[in-house]
């Protein structure tokens, strides 16, 4: 299997990009950050903190899904379809603290390896904080993606109406999330695409051209 890792900040479009990328190749496509989302959800609508994180919550209670169809994109908690509620700012502003957790993060390594490997595609594209430099550094492509601050605060607040928010929001969960992973310098054998002058299209086109390469 061709495993395609990109990494990058928020806002830097890698979502949106490692989707389009992934159905351009017919590739399986990975939204790894859904997963540390679908916690936080599940820990704010059971009135829950991150004291009570343990493994046993995380092997037994979740009960996460995620669709890896890059067409047909969904997150579940059990039975309910949290797709569009893990975006919310309430989620936004949790999400950090709850990633920070060293054993979140290492059942998130655990589940990220046993979704790829279990999915049954040619080639996938798993998007994440640490999907280069922890979770597979084996991967045959390697990809940090990256703008400028000030073209992903632009980028966010145009997607969304809370304008401002949004964009002191990113720039704290950056803050906060660089504590665990560094992710705004590439390691070695990490390919850089800087967005911050190209266009959606031609972004794609850049990661194409390097998956090609990688082959
Ligand atoms: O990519 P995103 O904004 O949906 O990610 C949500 C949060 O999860 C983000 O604050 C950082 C964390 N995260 C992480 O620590 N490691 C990953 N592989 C993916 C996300």
């Amino acid at each position: 299997m061709h495993i395609v890792a990109i990494d990058g900040p928020a806002g830097s479009g890698k979502s949106s990009v490692s989707k389009a990328v992934a159905r351009k190749l017919a590739f399986g496509y990975l939204d790894t950050g859904a997963a540390y989302r679908a916690l936080t959800w599940k820990l704010l609508s059971d009135s829950l903190n991150a004291a009570d994180v343990d493994k046993d919550f995380l092997e037994t209670k979740l009960n996460y899904q995620i669709s890896l169809d890059p067409d047909n994109y969904w997150v579940k908690v059990g039975q309910t379809d949290v797709t569009y509620e893990i975006r919310e700012t309430r989620i936004g502003e949790r999400v950090s603290e709850i990633a920070q957790l060293p054993v979140v993060r290492q059942y998130m390594h655990w589940l990220t390896h046993n979704l790829v490997e279990g999915s049954g595609f040619a080639g996938i594209v798993v998007e994440g904080r640490d999907i280069t430099t922890v979770v597979y550094p084996e991967a045959q492509t390697k990809i940090l993606l990256t703008a400028s601050e000030e073209v992903r605060l632009r980028r966010r607040s145009a997607e969304l109406p809370e304008g401002i928010s949004i964009a002191e929001q990113i720039t704290k969960r950056d803050q906060n999330d660089a504590k665990v992973v560094d992710f705004l310098s590439p390691a070695p054998g990490v390919e850089l695409v800087d967005s911050s002058e190209l266009d959606f299209d031609s972004t794609v086109e850049a990661i194409i051209v390097i998956i090609e390469r990688t082959k």
